[in-house]
């Protein structure tokens, strides 16, 4: 199901503006910068991924659990809500209330999913 809130627009908005966010944080910064060598590869991938999850789009391809449990000592769950609170305050500052509670909710339980799948993989 598409949200009736979310553009394409409200995606090319947002994702460039937390990606800065995020690499100016100290906690999650050095985690993306270490592991991102092609930032604009990454955007374009990040606004295709959120495309296909709001938009249905089809757009991105990949494997997000095996993304970052490449990376699982980085993940630990202070991480993560420091990634939701700068998506949470971006959202809130560049999109319409309606939008961003609708990238808020998404993320939140993709955060969530990804958390589980990690903890899968330090249980195996
Ligand atoms: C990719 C870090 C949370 C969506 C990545 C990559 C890193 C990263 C380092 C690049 C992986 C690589 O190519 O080796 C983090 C950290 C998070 C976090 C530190 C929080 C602790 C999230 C959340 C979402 C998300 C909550 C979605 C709501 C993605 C997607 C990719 C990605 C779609 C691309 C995967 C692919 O290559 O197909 N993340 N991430 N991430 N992340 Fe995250």
């Amino acid at each position: 199901m598409t949200d009736h809130a979310v553009t394409e627009e409200d995606i090319a908005r947002l994702v460039p503006t937390f990606y800065e966010r995020i690499r100016r944080d100290d906690l999650l910064g050095p985690i993306f910068d270490g592991a991102i060598k092609d930032w604009p590869h990454h955007l374009a991938k990040l606004q295709d991924f959120w495309s296909s999850v709001m938009l249905t789009s089809g757009r991105y391809k990949g494997q997000p659990v095996a993304a970052h449990v490449r990376h699982e000592q980085q993940m630990s769950k202070e991480a993560f809500t420091r990634w939701l609170a700068i998506w949470a305050e971006t959202s809130r500052e560049l999109l319409s209330a309606e939008a961003a509670a609708a990238f808020q909710d998404r993320a939140a339980r993709i955060a969530e999913s990804l958390q589980l799948g990690i903890q899968f993989f330090r249980d195996r």
